[in-house]
């Protein structure tokens, strides 16, 4: 790369880190990543001591990334062998309150016909979004569908449905990060937090 372009990349690297110090807002940490990473090792070998080898994990998108991405690894690492597919449900758009329709905005490949799934998600907050991924796979015919959330608002819930396996309860607080966003916003940051709003 000429040098004078190369420079030039590294003034609007060093704009873009100035930028983005200045602009975003404190945020208090909940749960660090050593606290998410030791309790994905127990939730996996839970789910490895119930559920079948055949497993077919459906990971809501796109909050849910990175928690699958550990929780798959812990179930390696339990001794399972699971498949995985992906279906994009979207209820907040940008805003941090449910818009209280889900919408499916790409779905799994994979036929569930038959097959023991497993849905993944970031937060079970008012239900809605769960109820809808497992009536879908009931719908299509799957065996059995569990469900298996990182984060369970238990005081939210609009819709009577409860996680299978569950991370950890949280209060009523919009959280960020670990692949949770706010207006697309937060999903690298290696912990769970919330927004300070002072
Ligand atoms: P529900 O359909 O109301 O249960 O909402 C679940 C979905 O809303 C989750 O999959 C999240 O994507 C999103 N959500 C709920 N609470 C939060 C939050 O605190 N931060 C970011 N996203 C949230
Ligand atoms: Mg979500």
């Amino acid at each position: 790369m000429p040098s004078a372009s190369m420079s030039g990349w590294t003034k609007n690297k060093r704009k873009r880190k100035r930028n983005m110090k200045n602009n975003l807002p404190e945020i208090d940490v909940v749960f660090d990543a050593d606290t998410i990473a030791k309790r994905i090792e127990t939730l996996a070998a839970e789910i490895a001591d119930k559920l079948p080898e055949d497993l077919l994990i459906v990971v809501v998108l796109r909050g849910s990334f990175v928690f699958a991405a550990d929780l798959l690894r812990a179930l390696d690492r339990a001794g399972m062998r699971p498949r995985v597919d992906f279906i994009t449900l979207s209820s907040y758009g940008t805003r941090t309150e449910s818009s209280g329709t889900v919408e499916l905005t790409r779905d799994i490949s994979e036929d569930v016909k038959g097959r023991s799934v497993m849905i993944v998600d970031d937060i079970l907050d008012s239900g809605r979004t769960l109820a809808f991924a497992t009536d879908l796979m009931t719908a299509r015919g799957a065996d059995s569908v569990h469900t298996c959330v990182l984060l369970d608002k238990h005081e939210k819930r609009e819709v009577s449905i409860e996680a299978d396996y569950v991370g950890f309860p949280v209060d009523d607080l919009f959280v960020v990060g670990y692949g949770i966003d706010m207006a697309h916003l937060f999903r690298s940051l290696p912990f769970i937090g919330v927004v300070r709003q002072d």
